[in-house]
């Protein structure tokens, strides 16, 4: 097997031996693969992940930054307690209805709140709905904002909120500064972001998988 085989094996050999996807999650995939959604939903292993991480912050409050079909929302709604309210960004008008009904069929349409438009339009009005703060923040939308979206992560982070952002790695692009990626001076602002501002402490974790390689950067708020 090449690398790349043995990475999808391997996230396919976790995936059984843990019991990861279920009916549930399959059929979030099968919807988005069937409605012709592009298949950049995270993996099993990582949405599972998303969902560790988010029960052992004891999140009550959850923000994510790009819904897409909502398989990443679900994940992370299941770990929400009773009372838990989610908030989820989507542009994409397609995608933000495939993901009511994906989250509507999981059983969170009452948790979750779809909230269809540019996130940097709908972010500000997160205030109006109710949202003062959020436990746990993903950010997954478009990289050419991600430095905006830390801004408004921060902005709704109390101590202890816990930030995770996807693909910050990008087959090792990030720290490539001539690439021509056109996002990848977007993620390298949105780190430069983060390493002179003293207000959160984070890492960044590499992966390999079903995705290929990427990586996830993962903070907590002092
Ligand atoms: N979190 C999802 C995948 C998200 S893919 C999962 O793992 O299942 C990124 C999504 O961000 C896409 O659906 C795209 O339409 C959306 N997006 C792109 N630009 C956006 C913007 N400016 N505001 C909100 N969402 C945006
Ligand atoms: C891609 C992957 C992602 O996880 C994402 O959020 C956006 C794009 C991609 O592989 O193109
Ligand atoms: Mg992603």
């Amino acid at each position: 097997m090449n690398d790349k085989e043995t990475w999808k094996a391997v996230d396919a050999y976790f995936d059984e031996k843990l019991h990861i996807s279920d009916e549930t999650t399959e059929a979030i995939k099968e919807k988005n693969d069937t409605e012709e959604l592009p298949a950049i939903e995270v993996a099993s292993t990582h949405g599972k992940m998303l969902y560790l991480m988010a029960k052992m912050r004891n999140a009550n409050t959850i923000l994510e930054i790009g819904t897409h079909g909502g398989y990443s929302t679900v994940w992370l709604a299941r770990a929400l307690p009773e009372g838990g309210q989610m908030a989820t960004l989507e542009a994409d008008e397609k995608h933000a209805r495939v993901a009511e009904e994906n989250i509507n069929a999981a059983g969170y349409g009452d948790v979750v709140h779809v909230v269809q438009g540019t996130a940097l339009d709908t972010l500000p009005s997160l205030m109006e709905k109710g949202y003062r703060h959020f436990d746990f923040i993903f950010i997954d939308a478009n990289k050419e904002n991600y430095p905006e979206y830390l801004k408004w992560a921060l902005e709704f982070s109390k101590s202890g909120a816990v930030i995770v952002a996807d693909n910050v790695v990008r087959n090792g692009r990030i720290i490539d500064g001539d690439t021509e990626e056109k996002q990848i001076p977007y993620l390298r602002e949105f780190i430069d972001i983060l390493s002179e501002d003293d207000r959160i402490e984070a890492t960044a974790v590499q992966t390999v998988g079903v995705k290929g390689y990427d990586g996830f950067l993962l903070g907590i708020v002092k």
